[in-house]
Formats: structure tokens, C-alpha cells, sequence
């Protein structure tokens, strides 16, 4: 799909700290599942807080096409009316999931399980991404999948007739893998068994049971092992959702770094399979506090409050890394700016995000003056200090963002703090996830601290 010409975007250093309160868009991964659980309920779903970026819209235009009725009622308002599981219809078109592989693989799991023909497309990002980690397992319900070489999209999917339950061991820590299975499960007699070695976010899990699925989970010698009983009646059920801890994560990350400044984020999603960066930058001695603790629809959130102050050196475990994947790119980011050399452990996995994110992490911090190694599946980054003498870090480099939200908000983080200013190639990735990211950091910068180049 042939994507609006690139917007370049150019951070620098803002006049003074920021300061101020402020939400975030509603979390990534719960926004997806609420809509396909949605359409898979028996009765209309309310949902609040849905992210309305580009890649949760691609969500719910699939789930219209599969026959589901979605509806936006106001901004973040929105309201599905189901099939039931094993409902869904033939789509009329092509499946079009633009940049996000969450969006792909979970659906992957749905069609394996229904009766119907599909054929699924993304961008130029999603079409290099792997597949296989998804209709490898699906296939052993009876589903067919048909791939492009390498398992890549396009694809094309005959789902079964008689899905047989899935009993899988998943060889990546990726609860994308674990929900595609889980989802499959739905339409199969029996009992899914699904072992994850490394617990991954469980909010496929929590909205199961939300909308009336009989979900078990175990920890066993032999890993996490969740059990689901096919074929239930799934209830619709209202979902409120929580700000997106991972883009709380940035307006944080700035605050820590720009001098005198302090904001707080309200309404942040704290489920602890989350919440491994706020852990890390505990360790860093950053002055993060959590306030108003709640549970709201199942999930904790809270009000996190950041203020800028020296950082020092960490050494994160591979074991934290699904509670953090999508973070390191920021983290990398703030140990740049840290006393000492930050050691990441453990990020395979990053080499399959919407772009090869170790490769693009350790060039966003090369380019920028920071020195930044990669050693096996080690991020090994010489921290510059000066958080609190305002940042020797040089900045003045352009970062390419390889069609990756995340990477273009981590760059236009550091060049709040760096020197001189850090330009991004293209900006326009950042609504999939956080759509009014620049205004909102302008704000808090109470001037055009990113702007045009
Ligand atoms: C997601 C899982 C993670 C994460 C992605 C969202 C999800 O991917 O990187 O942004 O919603 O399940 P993996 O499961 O592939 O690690």
C-alpha cells in the first residue's frame, strides 16, 4: 500500500522543563483485543479509551469486513455488536493490516478457526515481518495457511471446518504467538494448551475470562500453562482502557531528561507484565512515583509521576525483556544520558519488530553521538551523563525510523535533551500508536520544541 510521503520532524532542546498533566491514547494491545473479543461476543461491547491510531483502526476495519458491526459513537467511544464465536463470514476483500503485526498474527489465530477464506496484506514494514511463529502452530488445527517465501504477507488462509485444540510450547517468549493460539482455541472442542517459558502481557487472558471463557493458568516446572475451554458463549462485556503504559513511556523519558521539568501521566496501565521500564528506571535512580493506584476493568493503572534528575547505568535481565520489548528503544535513549555503561540483555526478539529495532536502536544513538554496541543479543550503551547538567550528549544527527513509531518518538525524545537538535526522517509512523504525540510534547514544552525542519 503506497504510504503519504514522509514527514520529517526535528527535536530541540525546549526553553524551559516540562511540566504538566496529561493521558496518554488508550493501550495498543488492549484496544485490539477488545475489538476482535467484541466481535466474537454474543450482544453489543462499550468500549472507552479505544487508541484510535492507525493500527487499531486497521483492526476494526477487518473485523467489519469479517461481518461484525463497529461503530465509533465519540472520540474513544465505541461499540461493537458480535457474531458469536465461529460466526464470522467471508471477507469480501483483502485483509489490510498497514503496520501492525499485533493486529496480523492475532488475527491469524481468528480465521484459523472459522470456516472461511481470507487473504491478508500489511505495509512495506509488515510484509517483511515473520509469520511462521503463527501459521506453524495454527496449521495443526486444520487451517491452511499459503504464504509468500519466508512466511511472509501476503498470505492466504482457508480456515477449518472442525479446528482441532492446539497443544503448544512456544518456542519465542511473544504473547502475539500465544494469543493467535489462544484465539484459535475459541472455535476448537476441548481444551487449549498453551505453555509460555516466559510469562508475556496476559491481556488476551484477563479479556477471556472478562467476556466469560473458562481460562486456567498455572506456573509449572515446565513453564506458564494455560488451559481454555473451546467453544464457550462469549458475553459481550464493557472495556474501559487504560492509557498505553509504552506510551507513557516517552512523555516519562523526556521528563527524566530535560532539566527542572516534571509531569505526570494519569491513567496509565501498570499491569506488572508491563511494566518492566518503570522497574528499570527505578534501578536508574530515576524519581518515578506511582499515585492514585487503582484497578480499573480488571487492569491496575495509576498516575505516574516523573522528574528530571541524574540517571545512573543498568544492567537489565533477558528475564524483564517481555515486560519491556517495546521500550528499549527509549530506554536506550535515557542510558545514553546516564552515568556509566547500560547493559540490555536478551533482545532477539527486537531484530522482528516493525523494523530490525537493536540494529535501528544502536544507529539512532551513533548517530547522535553515543557510543552503542551490539554484542550478540546485547545492547551495550556508554551512558554520557549529564541529566543534570543538561546533556553532553552531542545530538545533530538524522535518525531513519524504518516505518517504526517507536523509534521515531525515542529519537525526538533525545533530541529534547541532546545538544544539538535530532531530526527523524519520518514522523508520520508515530499515529499508529500515539497519534497527537508532537502537540502533546509541545505542550508540555509550553513552546515548538518538535517541529518541522
Ligand atoms: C503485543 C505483543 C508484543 C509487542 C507488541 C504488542 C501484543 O509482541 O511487541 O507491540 O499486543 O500482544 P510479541 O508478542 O511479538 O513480543
Amino acid at each position: 500500500m503506497p504510504h503519504a510521503p514522509a514527514s520529517p520532524l526535528l527535536a530541540s532542546r525546549p526553553a524551559g522543563p516540562l511540566t504538566g498533566r496529561l493521558r496518554v491514547p488508550g493501550d495498543k494491545s488492549i484496544s485490539h483485543r477488545a475489538l476482535m473479543f467484541g466481535a466474537l461476543a454474543v450482544g453489543e461491547t462499550a468500549i472507552t479509551g479505544l487508541l484510535e491510531g492507525e493500527d487499531v483502526l486497521r483492526t476494526a476495519a477487518a473485523m467489519r469486513l469479517l461481518g461484525a458491526e463497529v461503530t465509533q459513537l465519540a472520540p474513544g467511544e465505541w461499540r461493537v455488536s458480535g457474531r458469536g464465536v465461529g460466526g464470522l463470514t467471508e471477507p469480501a476483500d483483502v485483509l489490510d493490516m498497514g503496520n501492525s503485526g499485533t493486529a496480523a498474527r492475532l488475527l491469524c489465530g481468528l480465521l484459523a478457526g472459522h470456516p472461511l477464506f481470507a487473504v491478508m496484506t500489511g505495509d512495506a514494514s509488515l510484509r517483511k515481518r515473520p509469520m511462521k511463529r503463527v501459521t506453524d502452530p495454527l496449521s495443526a488445527t486444520g487451517a491452511v495457511f499459503r504464504t509468500r517465501e519466508g512466511g511472509r504477507l501476503p498470505l492466504a488462509v482457508q480456515g477449518a471446518a472442525d479446528p482441532l485444540p492446539l497443544d503448544y510450547v512456544l518456542p519465542v517468549a511473544s504473547a502475539q504467538v500465544k494469543s493467535a493460539c489462544l484465539l484459535a482455541g475459541l472455535c476448537a472442542p476441548g481444551v487449549t494448551r498453551v505453555v509460555e517459558r516466559e510469562p508475556t502481557r496476559d491481556h488476551t487472558e484477563n479479556m477471556l475470562r472478562h467476556f466469560g471463557a473458562s481460562v486456567s493458568v498455572e506456573d509449572t516446572a515446565e513453564g506458564r500453562v494455560i488451559l481454555l475451554t473451546g467453544r464457550p458463549e462469549l458475553v459481550a462485556a464493557p472495556v474501559h482502557v487504560p492509557g498505553d503504559p509504552s506510551s507513557a513511556a516517552f512523555p516519562i523519558a523526556a521528563a527524566l531528561l530535560v532539566p527542572g521539568s516534571r509531569v505526570v501521566v494519569e491513567n496509565v496501565g501498570l499491569n506488572p507484565l508491563r511494566a518492566g521500564l518503570f522497574a528499570t528506571l527505578r534501578e536508574m535512580g530515576a524519581r518515578l512515583t506511582i499515585e492514585n493506584e487503582r484497578v480499573e476493568g480488571g487492569e491496575p493503572v495509576g498516575d505516574l509521576v516523573a522528574e528530571h534528575g541524574p540517571l545512573r547505568a543498568v544492567d537489565v535481565p533477558p528475564r524483564r525483556a517481555p515486560s519491556m520489548i517495546d521500550e528499549y528503544p527509549v530506554l536506550a535513549v535515557l542510558a545514553g544520558f546516564a552515568e556509566g555503561e547500560t547493559r540490555m540483555r536478551g533482545l532477539q526478539e527486537l531484530r522482528v519488530k516493525e523494523s530490525d529495532r537493536l540494529a535501528a536502536t544502536a544507529a539512532m544513538l551513533a548517530a547522535n553521538g553515543v557510543a552503542a554496541r551490539i554484542e550478540g543479543d546485547d545492547l551495550v550503551v556508554q551512558g554520557q551523563g549529564g541529566a543534570t547538567s543538561g546533556g553532553p550528549v552531542p545530538g545533530g544527527g538524522t535518525v531513519e525510523t524504518h516505518m517504526d513509531h517507536r523509534l521515531a518518538m525515542s529519537a525526538l525524545v533525545m533530541g529534547l535533551g541532546t545538544r544539538a537538535p535530532v531530526a527523524v526522517d519520518d514522523a508520520a509512523f508515530i499515529d499508529t500508536s500515539f497519534p497527537g504525540f508532537a502537540a502533546l510534547m509541545n505542550r508540555l514544552a509550553g513552546g515548538e520544541a518538535l517541529r518541522a525542519p
